[in-house]
């Protein structure tokens, strides 16, 4: 039930390996199906157990699904008949709250559990609520639930104070089937908003400046059926790169999305790799010790989030001292605590995490507490001397597909302990 990760470091990753499709953006994706009864055919979906919950979530309120041995999925919500996503399931993914916006908007009502406390800070859902709220819906907050109701969403002018990835694509599904034309101001610029604006597009939507902060959508009365492919995933694919700097490795990566990635290549660059791209791969090679970086978490197109533990674990080994300063989530350092474990010398002030890099690491045994600190764990067992083993991986297994797979494709020593 609950696997451990055995990584034995030392070894320098080489070779070629193909990205899966992005996590987060087939979670709003499959969220889309909600908003046509006819249906939505989409390939390149990625084997993560939070697709398996979005999934699960999907089925429970009557899509149907048939998911193929590849990797294609067709959703159809010809008749739904539980507006509802239950607390069992958002508490285990709270990108569950996806299902909030397409679900108004298409049957006049919805019932969603509220996500609760998340590992990294308090991350609430107000701004969905509020903008769903300007759009003419009534929402109440009952038994830890939100309930919503509109006969017709009106379209509205949002601005949103704060800028939320999921937030954008909840307003922007409900929008799509909305009476009139809906604004939405200081939207998130993530590659996979434009993802799901596109896929909303192919199934008739009116939808323009997704990509800027700016997107205005004009609702239409109806969606339709389409064929979409999933974009790779740019977290997955700037964890490997991250690995194979660390490693002093040379690797190649196959059904990429280079443009998507800017700000992590910028900074691979700057701590010494060599990195060259085509439009759908990227080459990374190192021959020294990485250089530290100093790095800020902003939303896109500045440094992710999601990439920040993996750098905090670059940092570690790195020549010099490197400044990480987190600013989308309160309380995402959890992986300071494990890595230093492995003997990091990190100190924390406030948003603000100083890296003093050192020559080596040491295996320990560690403990994964979120998705992307968990990669950093993995990253930092690479290169440690002696075997690190790493607790409850379920955590790696939300959103990173056959990862020992494609570690051991590149040389990695990566076991799995059932
Ligand atoms: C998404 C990503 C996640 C990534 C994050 C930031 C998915 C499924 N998940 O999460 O991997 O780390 O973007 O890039 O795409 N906020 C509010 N009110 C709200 C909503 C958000 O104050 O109603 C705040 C949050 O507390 C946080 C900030 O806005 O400080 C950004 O959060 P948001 O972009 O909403 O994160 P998610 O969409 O949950």
């Amino acid at each position: 039930m609950m696997d451990k990760l055995a990584i034995t470091g030392g070894n320098r990753l080489s070779g070629s390996v193909r990205m899966s499709g992005g996590k987060n953006a087939a979670l709003p994706i499959l969220c889309a199906s909600l908003l046509t009864a006819d249906t939505l055919h989409l390939t390149n979906l990625p084997r993560l157990n939070d697709i398996s919950t979005t999934l699960t979530l999907l089925g429970h309120v009557g899509v149907r699904i048939s998911l193929d041995e590849q990797d294609s999925v067709s959703l159809s919500a010809a008749c739904l008949d539980r507006l509802e996503a239950p607390y069992d399931l958002v508490k285990t993914m709270r990108a569950s709250i996806l299902v909030l916006g397409p679900l108004l908007a298409r049957a006049g009502e919805a019932r969603v559990s509220l996500p609760g406390g998340c590992a990294i800070g308090s991350r609430p859902v107000d701004l969905h609520i509020k903008g769903l709220q300007a759009m003419g819906a009534e929402i109440t907050i009952e038994h830890g639930y939100i309930l919503a109701r509109a006969t017709r969403l009106q379209g509205a002018r949002i601005f949103m104070d704060t800028v939320t990835v999921t937030g954008t694509e909840n307003l922007m599904m409900a929008a799509a089937l909305a009476d009139g034309t809906t604004i939405l101001e200081n939207a998130a610029r993530e590659p996979e908003i434009v993802d799901l604006a596109e896929c909303l597009i192919a199934m008739g939507a009116d939808i323009q400046g997704h990509g800027s902060d700016t997107i205005i959508i004009r609702g239409r009365e109806k969606l339709h059926g389409a064929e979409y492919r999933i974009m790779p995933d740019r977290i997955e694919s700037g964890t490997y790169l991250v690995a194979a700097a660390m490693t002093g490795g040379d690797i190649t990566l196959t059904d990429a999305r280079p443009d998507t990635l800017d700000a992590v290549i910028e900074k691979l660059r700057e701590a010494g790799a060599k990195i060259s791209c085509t439009s759908d791969s990227i080459s990374l090679s190192m021959t020294r010790r990485p250089a530290s970086v100093n790095l800020r978490t902003a939303p896109y197109p500045a440094f992710p989030t999601d990439m920040q533990a993996q750098f905090m674990a670059l940092n570690s080994i790195a020549l010099g001292v490197g400044k990480v300063t987190e600013t989308i989530f309160e309380n995402r350092f959890m992986h300071v605590q494990e890595l230093q474990r492995l003997g990091a010398r990190i100190e924390i002030d406030g948003n603000m995490a100083i890296v003093y890099g050192q020559e080596s690491l040491q295996a320990a045994t560690v403990m994964a507490t979120d998705l992307r600190a968990s990669a950093s764990l993995v990253l930092a067992g690479l290169v440690a001397d002696g075997e690190t083993v790493i607790d409850r991986i379920y955590h790696l297994d939300r959103g990173y597909e056959r990862l020992e797979e494609k570690f051991n494709q590149l040389g990695a020593k990566v076991r799995r302990i059932r």
